[in-house]
């Protein structure tokens, strides 16, 4: 078949894959090809266990897969083919030299621009789709603008809104598909080559275009302004623990402010994933480095209250049962960073798990999807951790659960079951606010729920 376009993608991972899916599904005229220097997810992406867990993706990727989405390692040849090409590769926050914590590491944007340098035997799009710092398409220009000859490169930001648990909706009803570019008469030509291919599923007027360097900053400000709802209502769940009140009652009546609006009020053990703590600490680089002192202090705090809420919430565990956990069973519920993903990045869970093995607790890790990364994330962790999936199983003997994803498979769970299976007095610490505390306290168990009054038996 003679496709109608050509797209490659460099990075195979949570957003490369499913939005690479996305357009190969809704494009079947065009040749998606996405590659990877890692051959396992290459060899993931082309087999029924797929490297990531999304809802709803593994359908997408069966119906395209082979016909016209393809997944490959050969990336020379691939960048010698394709004159529309997506960089999603990884970009972690620094962790060594000058913005080590803070900055965003740059290397592999940077190797991926070279290799396309390299390679490329004619002129090309290329399209940051990873959350990069403001300016990072200057660097990008500036490595391919060494191009010899005719070779023009054109770079253009289109950075991923997509959330994990739910990637397939939000690729195929974006609130917005944001374009940033040049505004040269190639950027111009380059962004409408781009607005061509989301056009096919996407209405024109949810597709905004920018200069880059808005573009760029949008990403980094839409991420700070999510993650800083998060930190502003557990900052608010610490307040309703000492007063009485609760703060999913709190958070309904904020909510109803239709210039607040109810979305993203969820009070818990705090933001995980791979992009809010990495995002905020990058725009507080940024203001730093422009001298923004004040700026950088006000988005840093998000991250602070973040930290707050898990130590808040290991301290309670600690006090609650009696000052000390050494030798005591503890069932973790839920390990991965949210519900409906298998990711365990940033996830509060980690943390909390290490220090409860620093008490000497035991712990008993149950999650339906993200066990395998959890064995990788606490690898070298000392202290007795066994991962069983079966909830009922993982927590069978223990002194208490400790609920750390809002599956909602937990809020399905026959707790009384669960109880009779416990050690006593049971202890059960909702991080996530999804049990029904009234009938779990009844049932017998001692109730700690995030912005909520414990209900206990003592
Ligand atoms: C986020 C952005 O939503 C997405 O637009 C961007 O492209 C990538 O970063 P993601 O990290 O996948 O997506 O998940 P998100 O749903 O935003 O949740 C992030 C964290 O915040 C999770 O740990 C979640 O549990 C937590 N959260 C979210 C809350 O604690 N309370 C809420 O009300 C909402
Ligand atoms: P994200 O959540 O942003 O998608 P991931 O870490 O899941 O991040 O995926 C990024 C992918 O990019 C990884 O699979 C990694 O192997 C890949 N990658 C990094 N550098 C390169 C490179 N130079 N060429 C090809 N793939 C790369």
């Amino acid at each position: 078949m003679k496709f109608k376009k050509k797209i490659l993608c460099i990075g195979a991972g949570y957003v490369g894959g499913p939005s690479m899916a996305m357009i190969a599904y809704k494009c079947p005229d065009y040749k998606i090809t996405v590659v990877d220097i890692n051959q396992e997810r290459i060899d993931a992406w082309n087999s029924s266990q797929l490297p990531v867990y999304e809802p709803g993706l593994d359908k997408i990727i069966k119906m395209c897969r082979g016909k016209n989405l393809f997944f490959s390692k050969d990336i020379k040849n691939q960048i010698k083919e394709n004159d529309i090409i997506f960089v999603s590769v990884n970009t972690p926050t620094k962790t060594y030299g000058a913005g080590a914590d803070m900055a965003a590491d740059l290397q592999y944007v940077e190797k991926t621009a070279r290799q396309i340098l390299k390679y490329s035997q004619s002129s090309k799009i290329v399209i940051e789709k990873s959350t990069l710092p403001v300016k990072t398409a200057l660097a990008m220009e500036k490595i391919l603008s060494s191009a010899k000859g005719k070779i023009k490169f054109e770079i253009l930001s289109n950075p991923e809104f997509l959330a994990e648990g739910t990637a397939v909706s939000d690729l195929e009803n974006p609130d917005r598909v944001l374009i940033g570019s040049r505004e040269t008469k190639s950027g111009l030509k380059a962004r409408a080559r781009l607005i061509e291919i989301y056009s096919r599923w996407v209405p024109l007027n949810k597709i905004m275009t920018s200069n880059i360097w808005s573009c760029e900053l949008s990403k980094l400000v839409a991420n700070a302004f999510l993650a800083q709802r998060v930190s502003s209502i557990n900052s608010i769940s610490a307040l309703c623990e000492k007063t009485d009140a609760d703060i999913n009652e709190v958070a309904n009546a904020v909510g109803m402010d239709s210039r607040i609006g109810n979305k993203f009020l969820n009070a818990g053990i705090g933001f995980g994933g791979s992009c809010f703590k990495k995002d905020i600490l990058n725009l507080v680089y940024l203001c730093n480095y422009y001298n923004l002192r004040e700026v950088a202090s006000y988005w840093e705090s998000v991250v602070k209250i973040n930290q707050y809420q898990q130590e808040r919430f290991i301290a309670n565990i600690l006090h609650t049962m009696f000052g000390t956990l050494a030798g005591k069973k503890i069932c973790i519920l839920g390990f991965a960073f949210k519900a409906n993903t298998s990711d365990t990045r940033e996830s509060p869970a980690i943390y909390i798990s290490q220090k409860l093995l620093a008490e000497h607790a035991e712990i008993n890790i149950s999650d339906p999807r993200a066990l395998n990364n959890a064995e990788i994330d606490l690898s070298g962790v000392k202290g007795k951790i066994s991962y069983i999936e079966d909830p009922y199983k993982a927590a069978a003997g223990c002194h208490a659960l400790v609920i750390l994803t809002d599956w909602d498979l937990y809020r399905k769970l026959d707790f009384r079951k669960i109880y009779i299976s416990m050690v006593k007095p049971a202890f059960l610490f909702d991080g996530r606010n999804v049990i029904d505390r009234k009938k779990c306290h009844s049932i017998g168990f001692n109730i700690y729920v995030i912005g909520k009054r414990a209900l206990t038996h003592f």
